[in-house]
Formats: C-alpha cells, sequence, structure tokens
C-alpha cells in the first residue's frame, strides 16, 4: 500500500515538476501541472473510489466509527471533527491505509471566529471595513487550519431583508454591493493570498436567494425572477468566485418551484457556465434528500441523480451518491463522465490546498496559536467597529474621571456564551470578556451589577432592587438583546420586539431620572422604537464576540468613537417587513400622507391613501441602511461631478469636502449611492456603489475623489442582457442612504 502511495506522490511531484504553466481560465487559480496531477490520480480511481470522493460526512465521535469507509476510500470529506490529534488519524487512515492515498478535505462551520470569536457576520457588515474584515477571517483561518481544519462553510452571502429570518445574523445584511466587498474580503482572509498550510477553503453559500425565504421563515420557499436573481442576489456569488472561492454550498430552498441543489440553471447555467467555476459544489445538510420533501425528486436515487446533473460535486450527508450513483452509472442513467467531472473538482481543491504534501498538523503547535493576544486584539477593533451609536442625547462619551458609582443591569450584561452568538460553536465562554467583566477590570469597587433580569424572556411586574440600584449610581448601564439561540438557523421570530420585560426595566431604569445608556446586543435588527424614549442612548452591537466586554467599555468611555453603520434596515414594527432601502418606486410613492393619529372619527372612504404606505406606520423605517452617529460630527460639502455627461466607459469622478466639525476625532463612512431614473425596466430608488471609511481629526476637512466606472451601473433590463442603459442618473454622497441631496448626471 506504501509503496502505491510513494509512487503517485513521486509522480505528482515529478509533474510538478516537469510541466509548469499557467492554466489560465481556472477561477480558482488551478495550474496545468495542477490539471495534470488531477488527471493522473483520476485515471487510477474506480468508480467506488470517484464516488466516495463525492461523499461527506459529520464526523465528530469516534475515529474507529468511519475507520472502515475511509480505508475503502467512501469518504472524500468530513465535518464536525475540530480535534488535531483524531484530524491527524482520520488523514493517516487515508493516507496510509487506502488504496490511493487521497487525503480527506476537513471542514467545520468558521463563520465568524474560531477559538477567537468575532462580530456575527451582520456586525462585521456594520464595519463596513473589508480590510479589517479580511484580517478576522486570516485570523479565523490561522486558528482553524492550526488544528487541522482546511475548509470553513463560510461566507454566507444571502441577501437578507427581512429580520424576522433568523440567519440575517450570519450574512453581510441587505445590499448587494456591501455583501460583495464583504465576501471578497471573506474570500481572502479565509484562503490567504496566496496558497500555503494556513489556507482555508472558503464555501460561499447558500447559493442562491435563501434569504428571500417567504415571510422571513427559514427554508420556506422563495419566488425570485431570474432579473432579480442577477441584480440583487447573484453579484455577491459573483463576485466572491473572481476572489478565487475554491467552494460553494447549494441552498435549502426551492426558488420559483426548483430546489437550489437540483437547479440546473443557477449551478450548471449560470456558475459554471456564464462564469467558469471550476472549484467545488457541495449540498448544504441533507438538502439533496430534502428534495424528496420539496416534492422535486421521488426517491434518493431519484434526487441524486438530479443533483449530479444540476452540477452538485459532493454530497452532504445525504449519502444520495455513495448509495446510488454505481447502479445509475451501470444503468446508464448517467454517465461516468458526469462523475469524473464532480471528483476533477474535488481533487482540484485538494491540490491547492497542499493537502497531498501537508496532510498533517503539529498538535502543540495548533494550541499555542488559539486565542493568541493579537487574535484577541483583532476581535477587540471588529467589535468597536461594529457598534452603532443608535441614539445619543449628549450623555456619551462618558467621562471616567467624574463617575464615581456605575449600575450595570439587564440580561446580556454577563453572557458569555450568549455574546458569542449563532454559529459560534469552537468559541468557548470562557475567553469570553463581557462587558460587567470588562467594566468592573477598568473601574474596581465603582461597579454594582444587578441583572435586573435573568434572561431576555424573563417576565417580571417589578424592578425594586434594581431600581434601588439606579437610585444609589451616577449613571445606569442597561445590557439587552437576545440570546445567540433566538437567531441563526431555524430560528425565525414574528416579533421582533425586545423579548420578556426588558422594555419594562428599562422603563422602570429611565422613571429613576438617572442616566441611561442601553447596549442591545442581538443577532438581528430588533424593534426598538418603543424603547428609545426610554434611554438617553442607546449602541446596538450584534452579538459582538470574545472581545465585546472591552470594545464596549471603551466606546462607553470614549476611548473609541462609535463608526458602525446599519447593515440592514431597522423597522419601526415588525409589520412593515420587508423594507429595504433600495426598493422600486412604485406609481405612487409614498409623499408624506395622512396617518391613522390624523384621522378623525368621520373620514370619508376616499380621503386617505393613493400612496404606497401604512396608515399606522408610514412608509419610513426607524433607522435606514447606512446609518449611525458619532461622538463627533461630519459635514459634506462642494459634492460636485468631474461631467454632467459620461459615455459607458467613463469614470465618474466624484469630488467633495468631508469636515469633522465636532469636538473629537472620528470616522465616518462615506457612501455614495445612484438612482437610474428612466429604464428598460424599473430601476431602484438608491443603490450604493462605493463607500469608504475616512478618519478626521477633530476640526479636519480633506477633500476626498470618489471614481465610479460608469460600467458598474449596468443591470439586467427587459432584454436579460447586463449592459449600461443611457439616460439621466442622480448621485448621492451622505452618511447614509436617507441622506443628502441629488446630483444629476447623465449617460449617453
Ligand atoms: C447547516 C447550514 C449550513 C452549514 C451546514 C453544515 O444546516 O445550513 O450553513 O454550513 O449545515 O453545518
Amino acid at each position: 500500500m506504501k509503496q502505491i502511495r510513494t509512487l503517485c506522490l513521486a509522480a505528482g511531484l515529478l509533474l510538478a515538476v516537469s510541466c509548469r504553466g499557467p492554466k489560465t481560465d481556472s477561477t480558482i487559480g488551478a495550474s496545468s501541472d495542477t490539471e495534470r496531477r488531477v488527471e493522473s490520480l483520476l485515471s487510477r480511481m474506480t468508480l467506488a473510489e470517484k464516488i466516495g470522493q463525492m461523499n461527506q460526512v459529520s464526523a465528530g465521535g469516534d475515529v474507529s466509527n468511519y475507520a472502515d469507509a475511509l480505508r475503502k476510500g467512501q469518504i472524500g470529506s468530513i465535518l464536525n471533527e475540530v480535534d488535531p490529534a483524531k484530524i491527524n488519524e482520520y488523514q493517516r487512515i487515508c493516507l496510509e491505509e487506502s488504496r490511493l492515498g487521497i487525503p480527506l478535505l476537513v471542514a467545520r462551520d468558521v463563520i465568524h471566529g474560531f477559538h477567537t470569536v468575532f462580530p456575527i457576520p451582520l456586525g462585521l457588515a456594520a464595519t463596513f471595513d473589508p480590510d479589517l474584515v479580511e484580517e478576522g477571517a486570516r485570523t479565523a483561518a490561522l486558528e482553524a487550519t492550526a488544528q487541522g481544519v482546511r475548509w470553513t462553510f463560510s461566507p454566507m452571502l444571502d441577501i437578507a431583508r427581512d429580520p424576522r429570518w433568523g440567519r440575517i445574523a450570519e450574512g453581510s445584511g441587505e445590499d448587494t454591493y456591501l455583501d460583495a466587498r464583504m465576501a471578497e474580503a471573506m474570500v481572502y482572509g479565509y484562503q490567504g493570498r496566496q496558497a500555503d498550510s494556513t489556507s482555508m477553503a472558503a464555501c460561499i453559500k447558500h447559493f442562491v436567494g435563501y434569504g428571500a425565504a417567504e415571510g422571513g421563515r427559514d427554508y420556506n420557499s422563495t419566488f425570485l425572477t431570474e432579473r432579480q436573481l442577477r441584480n440583487v442576489y447573484l453579484p455577491p456569488f459573483e463576485a466572491a468566485v473572481k476572489a478565487g472561492a475554491l467552494t460553494l454550498m447549494t441552498s435549502f430552498n426551492d426558488n420559483d418551484g426548483v430546489p437550489s441543489t437540483g437547479n440546473t440553471f443557477v449551478v450548471k447555467d449560470v456558475l459554471r457556465g456564464e462564469w467558469g467555476f471550476d472549484g467545488l459544489v457541495v449540498t448544504d445538510w441533507n438538502s439533496m434528500g430534502e428534495m424528496i420533501a420539496h416534492g422535486f425528486g421521488t426517491d434518493r436515487k431519484d434526487v441524486a441523480r438530479k443533483a449530479l446533473e444540476a452540477g452538485v460535486d459532493m454530497d452532504m450527508m445525504t449519502y444520495g451518491f455513495l448509495s446510488h450513483l454505481e447502479e445509475l452509472v451501470k444503468t446508464g442513467a448517467v454517465k461516468e463522465s458526469a462523475i469524473d467531472d464532480a471528483v476533477r473538482n474535488i481533487l482540484r481543491v485538494k491540490v491547492l490546498l497542499g493537502l497531498f504534501e501537508h496532510p498533517y498538523v503539529d498538535v502543540e503547535k495548533g494550541v499555542a496559536v488559539q486565542y493568541a493576544p493579537e487574535h484577541l486584539a483583532a476581535a477587540q477593533r471588529s467589535a468597536e467597529e461594529s457598534v452603532i451609536l443608535l441614539k445619543n442625547d449628549g450623555v456619551l462619551p462618558l467621562k471616567a474621571a467624574t463617575v464615581r458609582s456605575i449600575l450595570v443591569t439587564g440580561p446580556m450584561a454577563d453572557a458569555p456564551h450568549d455574546q458569542l452568538g449563532t454559529w459560534a460553536f469552537d468559541g468557548d465562554k470562557g475567553h469570553t470578556v463581557t462587558p460587567l467583566k470588562a467594566l468592573r477590570e477598568r473601574f474596581p469597587g465603582k461597579v454594582t451589577f444587578v441583572p435586573g433580569l435573568r434572561y431576555s424572556r424573563e417576565k417580571r411586574n417589578a424592578f425594586q432592587d434594581v431600581v434601588a440600584a439606579a437610585r444609589r449610581a451616577d449613571v445606569v448601564l442597561v445590557f439587552l438583546g437576545e440570546e445567540a439561540i433566538l437567531s441563526g438557523e431555524a430560528h425565525s421570530l414574528a416579533d421582533l420586539n425586545l423579548k420578556g420585560s426588558q422594555s419594562e426595566l428599562l422603563a422602570a431604569l429611565k422613571a429613576t431620572g438617572k442616566p441611561v445608556v442601553a447596549t442591545v446586543m442581538a443577532g438581528r435588527p430588533l424593534t426598538v422604537e418603543r424603547d428609545l424614549p426610554n434611554c438617553n442612548a442607546l449602541l446596538y452591537a450584534f452579538h459582538p464576540g470574545t472581545m465585546g466586554g472591552p470594545a464596549l467599555a471603551n466606546l462607553l468611555f470614549g476611548d473609541v468613537n462609535p463608526s458602525g453603520k446599519t447593515p440592514v434596515t431597522f423597522l419601526r414594527t415588525v409589520g412593515q417587513a420587508p423594507l429595504y432601502y433600495s426598493h422600486n418606486m412604485t406609481g405612487r410613492p409614498y409623499n408624506g400622507e395622512t396617518l391613522i393619529d390624523d384621522i378623525g372619527m368621520e373620514a370619508g372612504q376616499t380621503s386617505l391613501g393613493n400612496t404606497s404606505y401604512y396608515l399606522d406606520y408610514g412608509a419610513y423605517p426607524l433607522f435606514p441602511f447606512g446609518y449611525g452617529l458619532s461622538y463627533t460630527q461630519f459635514a459634506y460639502s462642494g459634492i460636485v461631478l468631474d461631467k454632467a455627461v459620461y459615455g459607458k466607459d467613463d469614470e465618474i469622478k466624484v469630488s467633495l469636502t468631508l469636515s469633522n466639525t465636532g469636538n473629537c476625532d472620528g470616522t465616518e463612512v462615506v457612501q455614495v449611492y445612484v438612482r437610474d431614473l428612466v429604464g428598460s425596466v424599473t430601476r431602484p430608488v438608491k443603490e450604493l456603489k462605493s463607500f469608504e471609511r475616512v478618519s478626521l481629526k477633530a476640526g479636519e476637512s480633506r477633500d476626498l475623489e470618489i471614481r465610479i466606472p460608469v460600467s458598474e451601473l449596468a443591470f439586467y433590463g427587459l432584454d436579460g442582457v447586463k449592459k449600461v442603459e443611457p439616460g439621466d442618473f442622480q448621485l448621492w454622497v451622505a452618511g447614509d442612504s436617507a441622506s443628502g441631496d441629488p446630483v444629476p448626471f447623465t449617460v449617453q
């Protein structure tokens, strides 16, 4: 056995040396010698061994459970094993006891950090800082690969415009452009800018449209047209493919009646055909098998065939390929060439990750990498930049020198597990620094802690204990929100108000007359309108991760000035869902129509309405996309374009002056939005086309120039062709999606 393996390796290395040369059309950077190594191995594989590579199993547990299957070459990948010694043993069995010695792809959901947990991806998006997000993904890869994990099921690119959907926590929010930039950042971070043993294959998911689940109910059907897919939901995936993403995962949902795992149009025609993706496509957990429940297939053999025909390479946890592909080939229902194509994609990724040369990890070295100080520092900076200041009557920043006693209260003040957020399997809560812990360390002897509520859903009629404590304090810091379990997969909510008696707690604290600073930690934008009057300031932290405590302490006391911006619209009430900034104008745009409180007892039937809004809640959100306050103020002036009329190959140059008119240093996220006034199809009222973080000293002004290629204005119009349509446009430069004045321009 050993003899054959050595021969293969030697042959592989020989090939690698003897015939280099770029394979220019590979989206994942495969070279000609990669291809030769793949072909050389494929030519020696039996049909059973090929099919084995297409099988992924969840292997947490005892290695012996799978030893036999590994020896037979029936498993190509395992997920959910993170013990490096066990991973080494899995790899050893494959390399030394199977016929061809093909290493395993070891996968894990490393979604926002491995052991060092970063803010949830929705919080990372709120930073509008792709460089920082890339650093976080790189940190996650360093920790995970050091323990043998070489494939993560991240980034999640699902556009989410309905906060009832629990997995809004896991993506980059509602906007296509922001999502695409975050996607690129995470792909670069996970895989590294050059392939080495710390490269962890990214997996862009869930392909496609999963976040548009009807009613915001997870796993529900979606009904996206091809035009919506192409203009809104597919671009982030295309950007990630262009960034070199090695793998992609199909989604659970059926779109327009077709489950993604059997959707030939999106997987074979778009992903493979149009984008030329030559990486690996894996199903989501049993999503192949779920096509039977969908009513899209009669049995496991049927859905296995449909998945293969659609372009799927690897089956996560259905065992459909392992159980039925050999028979399907023998009966002629499936060609072996289709299996060869799938196995090529799998082997290509294994070769590019260097798994044949470096299948094992150094267990001792791997431990030293976890929670390294620089990793914790990166997580803290990410948390600091992810927090959004939504309200401040001047109470913030707090003055450390003048604060003698602080009351810390609320169910999220000391919640080390829940502060990590959803999909943080490997984050050890023992390492979490909560706000309580951070504030006690910073102000020894000055902090009183009275929880008020033990968890978010607790109901209480009165709060004598916490009110009495508030009366004795100079300032009240209350930490509210939702536990990690209330967001994430399968955890959709129909009511987005603060649960339990949290709002009552806040009101009771406010009634004491003491300054009350509220911080919400959640996995989604909750509806906090009713709570705003009961706090002097409100910080919004999407589950901030391991270092959320020190980050919030720095923000509360002004060591760091908040710079986060809303990556998703904050609703006034859940009844407004879905509501997002880049909506269409409609034929009857809202123009401040009469609201229900203005309606007298008698109102003629025809005296109201005629535009697109809600009688009781109007048409506007509580906070728009891209919104966030600072401890200072920023002013935009001199916004001019270099031309009034552009050609399709031109570049728009926007000049402006940004001024920090306040009395402290700060960072603004300058955002550029564009509207195409008339198209062959109706166009959104605004679309984000550029953003950048600009840091200015107090009183400083800076001239900026932002360049946007006219080609960025292209969209799929009535003829289904992506192009820029000539006509009139408007452009905004502002600190959020609802501010600023339009500057007109024309494209010829
Ligand atoms: C889950 C999720 C997917 C995850 C996979 C493996 O059901 O939908 O995002 O990567 O299974 O854990």
